[in-house]
């Protein structure tokens, strides 16, 4: 996937390997913990850098993935079409540590905002890598039965069993779910979770026992969504579904994103759009999209294209997990015809998805989206993705597949998002958006 984004890290910070060791170990304080890149020089995850090339066809066809991941996000469906042909890797791009258990076990989960529950690997799963969770070493590990109130979004089984304390994941209440092309087979269960400082008790959380495919990121996930099971809906207490994110840049030598929870400490001074909630997808946090600004130009798109339908689940949304902002088809269109018109007699190539790729620095200073009562005016690094190199650079955004469940629905992604913080207020039922250099 960001394997691009890794070798641009790669390349900034081979030089300073003793400066990147001393900031790996940065310790989580109160409610913030430190949002690290997938790929970055902290992260155990880093793969083999791979030509610039191949790593932006390969973020692509995650992206493709991920899309079909977000669509089977309807109410009532479990299961999405496996991903057949060539291995899709589709890994969410950022991961937060997290402490599991009593005593604590760390974890790297994925930081997934369109997911609703956390997936942790747990000791003995097939196809898992080798970090895990024990259940076995934690003293208030708790597996849930079928019939306890948790399960009920996910049961197949509601007849009424009471909640015993069982000591085996094995009689846990099973359920089988799928993230991008991976299958997962998890009992759900309970225990105490450590985020920095803070700790939850009786978390609610797929231990997973089973996995095919290699969608799913190697120390689990940690899921917030909207939905009942999610962090946010599990700690109301404590962080009243408020949580604020910023994505640290692929160029980031100063590992300085993180993920803030709860009220305190959020921006004040921030501006916000209505948060929509759409029944068909009610984990994804949808937003009105109302216009796109290229430069200082409004461009031309039918109102259709950016139309919020409960009935199709068509919208848009805000998710971490896609690496590239996917608009409708005549949205994108607009959008890249105006870039191309500036662009004038630049010879224009194109580039796995992107199709709006120079040989020359794009001239286009600004893109803004125009949400409900919120403008968000991007600078070139959240548009323009660019070889090592320098020689090349495309338009780093991309058009749904016509025609598919997906045609519908517009994804802010994180390479738009880098660099921003972008805050949840559930509450006020409100996305908030900043600049914030977290890079
Ligand atoms: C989950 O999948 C496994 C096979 O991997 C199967 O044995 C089991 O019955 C499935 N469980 C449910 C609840 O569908
Ligand atoms: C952790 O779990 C134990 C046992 O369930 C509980 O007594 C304790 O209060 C929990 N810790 C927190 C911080 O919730
Ligand atoms: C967004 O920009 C448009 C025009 O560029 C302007 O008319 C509108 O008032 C702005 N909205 C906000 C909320 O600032």
């Amino acid at each position: 996937m960001a394997a691009l984004l890794f070798s641009l890290v790669a390349l900034f910070l081979c030089h300073h390997p003793s400066t990147v060791a001393a900031r790996c170990g940065v310790a989580d304080q109160g409610s913030t913990l430190q949002v690290l890149h997938v790929n970055s020089p902290c992260s155990p995850f880093r793969p083999k850098a791979l030509p610039w090339e191949n790593s932006v066809l390969q973020m692509q066809a995650d992206d493709k993935s991920r899309l079909q991941y977000l669509s089977s996000l309807v109410a009532g469906r479990s299961f999405v079409p496996i991903a057949s042909g060539r291995t899709i890797t589709q890994n969410p791009t950022y991961i937060v540590r997290a402490n599991i258990g009593t005593p604590p076990q760390q974890l790297l989960v994925a930081l997934d905002t369109s997911n609703d529950a956390a997936w942790i690997p747990c000791t003995g799963c097939v196809g898992c890598s080798s970090s895990t969770f024990d259940p076995a070493k934690s003293s208030t590990f708790k597996p849930l039965r079928c019939g306890s109130p948790q399960c009920s979004q996910q049961c197949w089984d509601h007849r009424p069993i009471n909640v015993r304390y069982l000591t085996q994941v094995a009689v846990a209440h099973h359920v089988n779910t799928t993230y991008g092309s991976s299958s997962i087979s998890a009992g759900l269960v309970q225990d105490n979770i450590s985020l920095a400082t803070d700790s939850i008790g009786g978390y609610t959380f797929g231990c997973v026992q089973k996995i095919t495919g290699s969608s799913f990121p190697a120390q689990g996930l940690l899921g917030l969504g909207r939905g009942p099971l999610s962090l946010m809906s599990q700690s109301t207490s404590l962080y009243q579904s408020t949580f604020s994110y910023c994505l640290p840049g692929y160029k980031s030598t100063n590992f300085a994103g993180s993920l803030r929870l709860g009220p305190h400490s959020q921006p004040v001074r921030i501006k916000t759009t209505q948060l929509l909630r759409n029944p068909r997808r009610s984990s994804l946090y949808y937003i009105n999209l109302v216009a796109i600004r290229v430069g200082g130009r409004i461009v031309d798109i039918p109102a259709s294209a950016f139309a919020f339908d409960p009935n199709t689940g068509a919208g848009t949304i805000f998710d971490s997990g896609t690496v590239f902002t996917i608009l409708v088809k005549p949205a994108y269109v607009a959008v890249r015809d105006e870039v191309r018109r500036r662009m004038r007699d630049a010879a224009v190539s194109s580039l796995g998805g992107f199709d709006t790729c120079y040989n020359v620095a794009i001239s286009v200073p600004t893109i803004t989206f125009m949400f409900t009562g919120m403008n968000v005016t991007l600078p070139q690094d959240n548009f323009v993705i660019r070889s090592s190199a320098g020689s090349t650079s495309c338009l780093a955004m991309a058009a749904a597949a016509e025609g598919s469940v997906n045609s519908g629905l517009n994804v802010i992604a994180s390479f738009q998002q880098q660099n921003h913080r972008i805050l949840i207020d559930g509450p006020k039922s409100k996305l908030g958006v900043a600049r914030e250099a977290c890079t």
